[in-house]
């Protein structure tokens, strides 16, 4: 996992706390994090598990939209300040990169996030779960934490090699919390509840990290293959369309005109009837989107394009 070896700060040992999943990681946060009446806060879209943690927390939920641009999607930092004024949150769930939009945060949005939090005071448990799949050449995985003297201190990273390598079933993940105090809170939270990771996990993740660059930059450049196949037919297909995926093997689609032309109130029903299994918006917290993973073989992709063409026609 190069990000982690090219980490400007080495991680030191004492800061790793095993998990055996990412969604374990994100609902212990939650609960770590801040008393019962203070807000947890994100940005809409994100992948659903961050707007449940909070409810499971009893905590309540505040989000802003990202921005659909004309280039890519953004935040809206000026919603963002309004809300955390409007309403007290103490922690911050960040997806970085982003599932679903598949935006690898660039530094002066990362710059902006930092000052956010510091501003507001907000603990920061960032999800970088899929730093492993940056697809844009042009980009490279930084960690948050290092981004600004002192950030390390109000962050909690949260890995895994599930993502990257296929391998969730094998249970494990951790999470990187230089600071004392808060890494006891998150340890308090998980005492009794949340299991070590096994040992074959623990052995999967060294061989990841350690003995699979070869086979992770083969990886990439096939999905960057898939991630194009799939930028190409969405941009056939009127109704739906998509900006360009920097990282993840998520295309976040738009498909509120196919909706609206075509009157459909339930869009993965409505896919599904075509033989297309996609994740709603809904459950992002954005209607009027679907989700499709091309992290697969070539051959079934172009089958679901192929009947992602069909549903649209
Ligand atoms: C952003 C993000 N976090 C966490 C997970 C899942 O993590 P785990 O399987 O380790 O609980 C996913 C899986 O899709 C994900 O996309």
């Amino acid at each position: 996992m190069g990000a982690l070896r090219r980490a400007r700060h080495p991680i030191e040992a004492e800061w790793i706390v095993w998990l055996p999943g990412l969604v374990s990681g994100l609902n212990v946060a939650a609960r770590a994090v801040g008393e019962a009446q203070d807000a947890v806060f994100t940005a809409t879209p994100v992948y659903p598990p961050f707007l449940s943690a909070p409810r499971h927390a009893g905590r309540p939920l505040l989000t802003v939209p990202l921005v659909k641009g004309a280039q890519r999607w953004e935040w809206d930092f000026a919603a963002a300040e309004a809300a955390l004024l409007r309403q007290k949150a103490k922690l911050f769930l960040l997806c970085h990169p982003h599932n679903p939009v598949g935006r690898l945060w660039d530094e002066a949005e990362l710059a902006q996030l930092a000052k956010l939090a510091r501003r507001h005071d907000l603990i920061v448990c960032s999800d970088e779960i899929h730093n492993g799949l940056i697809l844009s050449p042009l980009h490279q995985h930084r960690l948050f934490a290092t981004f600004a003297p002192g950030l390390a201190e109000r962050t909690i990273t949260l890995m895994a090699p599930s993502k990257t390598f296929n391998i969730p079933g094998l249970g494990a993940a951790f999470a990187v919390i230089p600071e004392a105090g808060l890494r006891q809170r998150f340890r308090r939270a998980m005492a009794g509840i949340v299991p070590q990771p096994n040992l074959l996990g623990m052995a999967a993740l060294e061989a990841a990290f350690i003995a699979c660059d070869d086979w992770q930059a083969a990886l990439l450049d096939y999905l960057r293959g898939n991630a194009a196949r799939v930028e190409a037919a969405v941009a056939q297909i009127p109704g739906l369309s998509m900006h360009p995926v920097e990282a993840t093997y998520l295309a976040w689609i738009d498909a509120r005109e196919l909706a609206a032309g075509h009157g459909i109130d339930d869009l993965s029903r409505h896919f599904e009837a075509h033989g297309l299994g996609l994740s709603d918006g809904a459950a992002f917290g954005m209607s009027g989107f679907v989700r499709l993973n091309f992290g697969t073989r070539r051959a079934l992709l172009d089958e679901a394009l192929r009947r992602l063409a069909a549903a649209c026609g």
